[in-house]
This record gives C-alpha cells, structure tokens and sequence, in this order.
C-alpha cells in the first residue's frame, strides 16, 4: 500500500475535524480532576461529540467500545474508560479521534491529575510531551520518517525511559491507520521521505521501567508488564511545502 498523499479538499476536511478534536481534548483536560471516574470523561465525551456532530474514530474499531482511550498509570494504552477514580498524581493519556467528513484526526492528551505530584513524574510526562515536539520538528519535505524517530528516540533515551517499540505512530486519512507506520526508535529502514500532502500522527508512548507490555483479559487495556508508568502524547500533522501543520492543536497549546 502506497502513502497517501491527500488533496487540499481533503486536508481541509482533516484541518477541520482535528480543530474539533483539539477543542474536544482540551474540554476533557480541563474537566479532569481528582475524585471523578474514567467514565465520567466519556460521558463528557459523548455530549462533545454530540455538540460538535462529529463521530468518534474508536468505537466499533475492531469492536472497541468507547470514544476515548482513557490509560491510567501502568496502563500503556487502550485502556477503556471505567468506574475506577482518580486520585491526585495519577497519570492519565486521554487518547481520541475524530471522523469528520470522510477523514479520521488522532490526538492523545498527557495529563498529571490534580495539581502536584512528585518532581520525577513531571519530569516522565514532560519527556513524553518534549519527544513528540522534537518529533513534529523534523516534519518537512525531504526528510524521513527516520528523522522524526530519531529525534524521539534520543529524548527519551537521554532522560532514561523506554521506548514502548510495539506501539507506533501512523499515516492517518480516510482510514484510522495508513501507511507510513512511524515507530519512536529507529531501526534500517529510513521509511518514506516526507512529502508535502502527507498525514501523520506522531506518539511517543514510553515507560519509565521496562519497554514490555502485555494486553489485558479484556482484550483491549495494554499495561506495562512491571506495571511501571507509562505514557502516550499525539498529535496529528501535516507534512506542507515548507514544513509542518497541527491539525490537532489545541486552543492556547503551545507549540514549543
Ligand atoms: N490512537 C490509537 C492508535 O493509534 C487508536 C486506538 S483505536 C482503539 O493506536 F480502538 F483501540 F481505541
Ligand atoms: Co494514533
């Protein structure tokens, strides 16, 4: 399968739905806060959905039954949203994804529950955010998928924490994943070369312990296997002629 290259029709669709997503992830950011549940942000998701007349990428892929993924400490990825609490400290990724007019947008948001936790976690959660910033910084013609896996892969290892290498960024459009994959380490093959047009999403997803991970008996909830911390943050760009777009970006979210 080829890598898409999308119209300006198309990415205007995509600039619209990841403008919504962004709007939709910030709303559930700040309704985050010790004392509510998983659920609770799902419920909040659903009446954003709603407001916005957007539908949510997740639910019903490959049976999936949520609109968010909502992972929690040791919980990597893919965890569904539940009656659990959250407590102050807690890490959470609320990862979400628009449909809108044909076109999937993907974005994760990481997030530290209530307003303080140890100086080491913060310090996790930044790593996180800093290596996808220094990720969407290599996005521009001429470069490779490489470029931008190498510059996440020397974040988190310089801070050393582990590259989950299972899990990996994506091309992203008409479907949810698309070619090119875009893995947070690199490895032989340089991938693609960026060209103007193309769509990616971009997430590290890291753990402070070991890079091992196994799935839950739900089928779905992936956690670290020695339940260290783990991480996501994602964003969705475009490749332009001379460098990169968000889609996904949030109102007042900087860009570093
Ligand atoms: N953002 C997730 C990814 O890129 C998609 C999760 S789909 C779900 O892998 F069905 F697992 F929720
Ligand atoms: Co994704």
């Amino acid at each position: 399968m080829p890598v898409n290259i999308k119209t300006p029709a198309e990415i205007d669709s995509m600039r619209r739905g990841g403008k919504i997503l962004g709007e939709i992830l910030l709303a559930l950011a700040s309704e985050t806060r010790p004392g509510i549940s998983t659920l609770d942000l799902e419920q909040k998701a659903q009446e954003l959905y709603k407001k916005y007349s957007v539908a949510p990428s997740f639910k019903g892929y490959h049976g999936y039954p949520a609109i968010l993924c909502t992972s929690v400490n040791n919980e990597v990825v893919h965890a569904i949203p539940d009656k659990k609490i959250l407590n102050p400290g807690d890490i959470l990724s609320i990862d979400a994804g628009v449909f809108f007019e044909g076109f999937h947008t993907d974005s994760a948001i990481a997030i530290i529950v209530g307003d303080q936790t140890k100086l080491e976690i913060k310090k996790f959660v930044n790593t996180c955010i800093a290596a996808m910033w220094n990720g969407i910084h290599q996005v521009k013609p001429g470069n490779r998928i490489h470029d931008i896996s190498a510059a996440i892969e020397e974040t988190v290892e310089s801070a050393g924490y582990s590259i989950i290498p299972d899990l990996t960024g994506h091309g992203i459009g008409r479907s949810l994943h698309e070619e090119p994959f875009v893995p947070n380490f690199t490895a032989h093959d340089q991938g693609p070369v960026l060209q103007p047009g193309m769509t990616i999403a971009i997430e590290p997803i890291i753990s402070m312990g070991s890079p091992n991970i196994e799935t839950l008996d739900d089928g779905w909830t992936i956690v670290t296997k020695d339940n260290s911390l783990a991480i996501q943050h994602e964003h969705t760009v475009l490749v332009t002629e001379t460098g990169v777009e968000i889609l996904t970006l949030r109102p007042g979210e900087q860009t570093f």
